[in-house]
């Protein structure tokens, strides 16, 4: 129990101070449109070995990461395998994909897709060029999504894309993220719904979880085990130097669905020192960071976490999504950072193997954005005061530089000047964009800064030192 914090409760206890100035964003629009699985855990255990810790530290000086779904849901451009699954909310979903067909035979047309999925543009090293120029520095891929679809060269069957193209995705796109010195990060789903060892086909499939009693089938799970152990295995050894492994399906866990992750994660390290395991919501050991799924926090959070979301309205490419802006993204990233937490932002590239030119415009922005202002996101540290209306404030890792971001939405108008209580400014107040000083005062306590009027509507950095 030494090293676990309970937080909800004791992050409040551990930053006394820290006062919640501003409004707490959630992002009720996409979770109301599209439901998400996963909330977070509420208790962080501090892993104990100093690899861990080490990678967790460097993981947080790159606070923005690329999230890909790639899979063959990408084909008809569906959401990613959940209309396989029967439980009631899925069921209108599949409907609309294929208002004619039962369950059985959608399963049967879904299964088809790997037969379709060819993807002629797939070009890895332009992948990584687009998220290196959007000031990304690492990436998440899914290997495996719940559907079983394998991404990459496995042994254990045939469902994969190596064995229909030829192509293998993992080793790709590694090798390239590589090249940039990204960070990489292998998505794994621990439930598989075309494994006949999770879903048995002597048993219907009425939910996502394992559709036998496991009790009466030892045999069967056994064989799920080894299989979903070797899949890991098969990553952590033929892909070179992963740093992440990021696992998703969290009703899938002991004690009612034990497949050994303890040994699983034992055996991974050893391939793959330092690994940084993401075993989401199951809390404890293996779960190094916390995952909040298209949303942020309330408050600033003592403890690794990131948010993932995505930059349409799903986390695969379906025909003329919506999007969210740059400047939307922009916006999260300083109040993530200033919370204390990374940015996962999800791209689905088509099945094709094309990344729509809305998001690679998109994305270049940003990246102009940071190649600016990236110095008051890129490895700082939470401030103790993060917030004051809309401006967010990161602090450089020895404190005395404060940093702050001011966000603005789309139709927004920069004021002539910005104010802010707390950070108190024991000098110049400078624009990171253009180096230029801007004029300030200080009087109780609050700081009052005069904005040129020739800056652009759009939100912008700055710094200054503080007195510690
Ligand atoms: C959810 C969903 C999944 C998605 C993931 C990303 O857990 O099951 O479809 O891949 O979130 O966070």
């Amino acid at each position: 129990m030494k090293n676990k914090l309970l937080l909800s409760l004791a992050g409040m206890l551990l930053f006394p101070s820290l006062a919640v100035l501003g409004q707490s964003k959630v992002i009720t629009r996409d979770i109301a449109e599209q439901g998400f699985v996963h909330g977070m855990s509420d208790t962080y255990t501090v892993p104990d070995d100093p690899r861990v810790l080490a990678a967790l530290d460097e993981w947080q000086d790159r606070k923005f990461g690329i999230f890909f779904h790639w899979g063959v849901y990408s084909v008809p451009g569906i959401s990613e395998s959940w209309p396989l699954c029967s439980e009631d909310k899925f069921i209108a979903r599949r409907r609309k994909i294929q208002p004619d067909m039962n369950y059985d035979q959608f399963k049967n047309w879904y299964w088809q897709l790997a037969g379709q999925f060819n993807p002629a543009e797939f070009d890895a090293a332009y992948w990584a060029e687009i998220m290196k120029n959007a000031g990304m520095k690492y990436m998440v891929f899914t290997t495996k999504h719940h559907d079983g679809f394998c991404m990459f060269d496995s042994r254990l069957t045939d469902y994969t894309i190596t064995r229909t193209t030829g192509i293998d995705p993992v080793k790709d796109l590694t090798d390239e993220f590589r090249k940039h010195d990204f960070m990489i990060g292998t998505y794994f789903s621990k439930a598989d719904w075309h494994c006949p060892w999770y879903w048995h086909p002597d048993k219907a499939t009425p939910s996502r979880g394992v559709n036998y009693d496991i009790s009466q089938h030892p045999d069967w799970w056994n064989k799920f085990c080894k299989y979903t152990a070797g899949q890991i295995d098969e990553l952590m050894s033929n892909y070179g130097r992963i740093d992440i492994l990021w696992l998703d399906g969290g009703w899938v866990k002991a004690p009612a669905e034990d497949f050994g992750i303890d040994t699983i994660v034992e055996n991974a390290r050893a391939k793959q020192p330092g690994l940084i395991v993401v075993d989401r919501t199951v809390k404890g050991r293996n779960e190094n960071y916390l995952t909040p799924e298209m949303r942020i926090p309330a408050e600033q959070l003592p403890y690794p976490w990131e948010t993932n979301t995505t930059l349409t309205n799903r986390w695969g490419w379906t025909p003329n999504p919506k999007y969210k802006s740059a400047f939307d993204v922009i916006n999260m990233l300083a109040e993530i950072t200033a919370k204390g937490g990374n940015f996962l932002l999800d791209v689905g590239p088509d099945g094709n193997g094309r990344i729509e030119q809305a998001a690679v415009e998109r994305l270049e922005f940003i990246g102009k954005w940071l190649e600016k202002n990236g110095e008051a996101i890129y490895n700082t540290r939470p401030a103790k005061v993060y917030n004051c209306g809309p401006v967010w404030f990161n602090a450089s890792k020895d404190g005395k530089t404060i940093y702050g971001i001011y966000t603005l939405d789309d139709d927004g108008k920069l004021p002539s000047k910005v104010e802010w209580s707390g950070n108190v400014p024991a000098g110049a107040v400078t624009l990171l964009a253009d180096g230029r000083e801007l004029k300030h005062s200080v009087e109780n306590g609050k700081t009052v800064v005069q904005l040129p009027s020739d800056m652009p509507d759009m939100p912008f950095a700055f710094k200054f030192k503080i007195r510690k």
